[in-house]
């Protein structure tokens, strides 16, 4: 049993989804272990710092585009995200790339949500990836990060059917509901002191998940 509080930062650059579901969950479920200690956004106008201030959670804003190089503005997120002393950063469509000092600062206390089953689909539009590909399933990863783009150890992925009458969109929207189960669910799994990694390898209660993570099945709601 932890004494002190599991708190988390969230970097976030636009709608904040990801956020609302990690907040939501906080409120329905109150065996739920984590606190969010702080949102920070590198997007004045992210719509995620209004869902923030709504839940009372502190806010701060690093414009990217005031920091000459991408050192710069990790060294100054890098500080900041350090005043909170967080157990744990939490990537949710922060659409930046980080530096290998900012991963390796965090080591193995940063995550990401990534849209598609990794290791397939790095990278953006990967919805319409797996729709030109002519895949039949699709989903959501939540991975550790490293300096690799959405190539870190995958932690958990939850799986959508892809029908022949979705489109990117449709698709994107299935895969979103996915994400909002999945995350709050993971980050709550670190807060219980559930998930480690060892030797390259995430562990769930003790025990290593296959290299794809655990599988999550759960039928998706929306928030
Ligand atoms: C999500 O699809 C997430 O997987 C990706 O960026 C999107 C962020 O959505 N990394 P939101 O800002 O949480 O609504």
């Amino acid at each position: 049993m932890r004494n002190s509080p599991f708190t988390v930062v969230v970097l976030i650059s636009g709608n904040g989804s990801n956020l609302q579901s990690l907040i939501n969950r906080k409120i329905s479920d109150k065996g739920t272990s984590y606190e969010i200690a702080a949102v920070i956004s590198n997007k004045l106008n992210a719509h995620g710092l209004k869902r923030a201030k709504a839940a009372n959670i502190p806010t701060l804003v690093i414009d990217h585009t005031r920091h000459s190089t991408r050192e710069d503005f990790d060294a100054e997120l890098i500080k900041e995200i350090d005043l909170f002393s967080p157990s744990l950063i939490v990537l949710a469509g922060f659409m930046r790339i980080l530096t290998t000092s900012f991963v390796n600062h965090f080591k193995e206390r940063l995550i990401n949500i990534h849209p598609s089953l990794l290791p397939l689909y790095p990278g953006t539009n990967t919805h319409q990836r797996a729709l030109d590909a002519g895949d039949r399933q699709h989903g959501v990863s939540v991975h550790y990060v490293t300096d690799q783009l959405d190539g870190g150890p995958i932690i958990a992925h939850a799986s959508v059917c892809i029908s022949p009458q979705d489109d990117a969109k449709s698709l994107s929207e299935k895969v979103l509901a996915n994400e909002h189960l999945l995350y709050p669910e993971v980050v709550n799994w670190f807060a219980q002191g559930r998930v480690r990694l060892e030797k390259h390898r995430v562990h769930l209660d003790n025990k290593i998940l296959p290299p794809n993570g655990f599988t999550f099945e759960r039928a998706p709601k929306s928030i």
